[in-house]
């Protein structure tokens, strides 16, 4: 139930968390396929993907950092609360993003790292290796690499599509939970 002076958006933290890995994670997606499609070894795929791996590895360090603000901040309030199955639905949806967010870098970190190659951070500095080289664990980790991505593309294609049918067809608050309107923002 919404009480009065309760926020119905979630707050600029969890705003910024958002937009800041939803803009990360879909430049690592377009890098990554981009890169997929040059031959090994060669130039400028090598600069790509460590631009990809230094994304990659920066949405895995938020990860954590945001999964606990979350759990402490909780959620805002709904003004029009939804049907309890859609809430469910949609928390299954947001755990399953929160679970791939997690699951694509380390299976990336696990393909790199075994590989024997490298694991930077925008030319600054390099992550540790924390597996050993093994060629059989760096392909699991390509193959995990792989699927995973294909199913973070699925379902975060299905959270912009149940966006925009609440935002442009049920024309609801959904949207203004993650994008409030101009003077709505006050925290
Ligand atoms: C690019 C277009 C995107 C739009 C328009 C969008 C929009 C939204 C909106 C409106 C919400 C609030 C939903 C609600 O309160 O029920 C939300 C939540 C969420 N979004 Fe997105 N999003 C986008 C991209 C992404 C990406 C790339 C990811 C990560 C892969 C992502 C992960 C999440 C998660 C995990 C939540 C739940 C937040 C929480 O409760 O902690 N979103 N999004
Ligand atoms: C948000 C994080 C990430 C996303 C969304 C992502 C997404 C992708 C995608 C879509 C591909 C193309 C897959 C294919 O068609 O073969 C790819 C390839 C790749 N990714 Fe990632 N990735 C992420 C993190 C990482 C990390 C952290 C690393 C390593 C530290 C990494 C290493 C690689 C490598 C080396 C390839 C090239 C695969 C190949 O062609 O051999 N990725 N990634």
């Amino acid at each position: 139930m919404s009480r009065p002076g309760r926020a119905f958006h979630y707050d600029r933290v969890q705003r910024g968390f958002h937009w800041l890995m939803a803009a990360l994670i879909v430049v690592a997606l377009a890098l990554g396929i981009y890169a997929a499609w040059q031959v090994p070894g060669t130039s400028p795929r090598r600069e790509i993907l460590d631009i990809h791996k230094s994304i990659g590895l920066t949405v895995l360090l938020l990860l954590p950092l945001r999964f606990v603000y979350r759990l402490v901040a909780g959620e805002p309030a709904y003004r029009a609360p939804p049907s309890r199955h859609a809430h469910i639905a949609a928390t299954l949806a947001h755990l399953t993003l929160y679970a791939l967010m997690l699951l694509l870098p380390v299976s990336g970190y696990v393909y790199s790292a075994a590989g024997g190659y490298g694991l930077p951070w925008f030319g600054v500095f390099s992550f540790p290796r924390l597996v050993p080289v093994d060629k059989a664990l760096s392909q699991a980790g390509y193959g995990a690499h792989y699927w995973i991505a294909w199913g973070l593309g699925i379902v975060l294609g299905l959270h912009v599509l149940a966006v925009a049918w609440h935002a442009w067809i049920r024309r609801d608050e959904v949207m203004g939970r993650m994008w409030p309107a101009r003077g709505d923002a006050s925290v």
